[in-house]
């Protein structure tokens, strides 16, 4: 019922000239029966949006195209941020909202993640709010505490709808880019949480909702993932930068 989504989170990686290799790699490594299976998301950096679009579009590719962050207005004195317009005249589709070094790094509050997950709703392109606990949070047993504030926050005032066509992933904060991956249980009672979560205000919404999950995931690790119930897919680092490393990624049944 829920198609799988792989995401590959370039962050601040990849001029335009090094997407267009990446893209293109990437491309002949996957065939029609993979994109059947999986939708297949780039999110490079916003200089090189224009030049993916050039690429999926000239090629005809299936790859889909995914923006790391946005504002939440549609144009206005806002110094050196992006709109959703803007983002959805290039093709993007996904926009990350909340990540969690929005968060940490640049002091993103869930008043403003949510006010971007309308606005990404609002320009027709699918947000993918992330949500997760940092290593103390984990540690003081307050992981669902943490995910049930960011997922609440994060989805205030959305239709039923728009809960079902959302994309969640939950990325525990200690598991990115340190080589620690949360093991498929821990994963799983995590985003199992979270459709819970969806399903107490909004019904059967939840169980059309895609869950992600993300950190440290490789050719290694994410078929156990992928294996469980509640988890429909991955937001991938730095195992998405090599293309040859993110087909076997996306090919996790191969
Ligand atoms: P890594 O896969 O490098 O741990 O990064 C995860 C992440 O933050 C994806 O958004």
């Amino acid at each position: 019922m829920r198609k799988d989504l792989i995401a590959g989170n370039w962050k601040m990686h990849a001029t335009h000239l090094d997407t267009i290799q990446m893209v293109q790699k990437l491309s002949y490594r996957l065939n029609d029966s993979d994109h059947e299976r999986v939708d297949v998301v780039v999110c490079p950096p916003f200089t090189a949006l224009r030049s993916a679009q050039t690429v999926i579009e000239t090629d005809h590719l299936r790859i889909k195209l995914g923006a790391q962050n946005c504002h939440w207005a549609e144009s206005g004195a806002y110094t050196g941020e992006i709109s959703p317009a803007m983002l959805a005249k290039l093709s993007v589709t996904y926009v990350v909202v909340g990540h969690s070094e929005r968060r940490h790094i640049f002091g993103e509050v869930d008043a403003d993640i949510n006010r971007k997950v309308k606005a990404v709703f609002e320009g027709a392109m699918t947000p993918i709010l992330a949500v997760g606990e940092t290593e103390q949070e984990r540690a003081d047993e307050m992981t669902e505490e943490r995910v049930r504030s960011q997922f609440v926050a994060g989805t205030t005032g959305l239709t039923q709808d728009q809960i079902s066509s959302l994309v969640v992933a939950y990325e525990p904060v200690w598991a990115i880019g340190t080589g620690k991956t949360a093991t498929p249980e821990d994963a799983q009672n995590v985003c199992g949480f979270i459709r819970d979560l969806a399903a107490e205000s909004s019904g059967n919404a939840a169980d059309h909702m895609r869950i992600l999950y993300g950190g440290s995931v490789n050719p290694g690790n994410v078929a156990a993932i992928m294996a469980k119930r509640d988890i429909d897919g991955a937001l991938v680092g730095g195992a998405s930068l090599d293309p040859d490393t993110f087909a076997s990624v996306i090919r996790y049944w191969v």
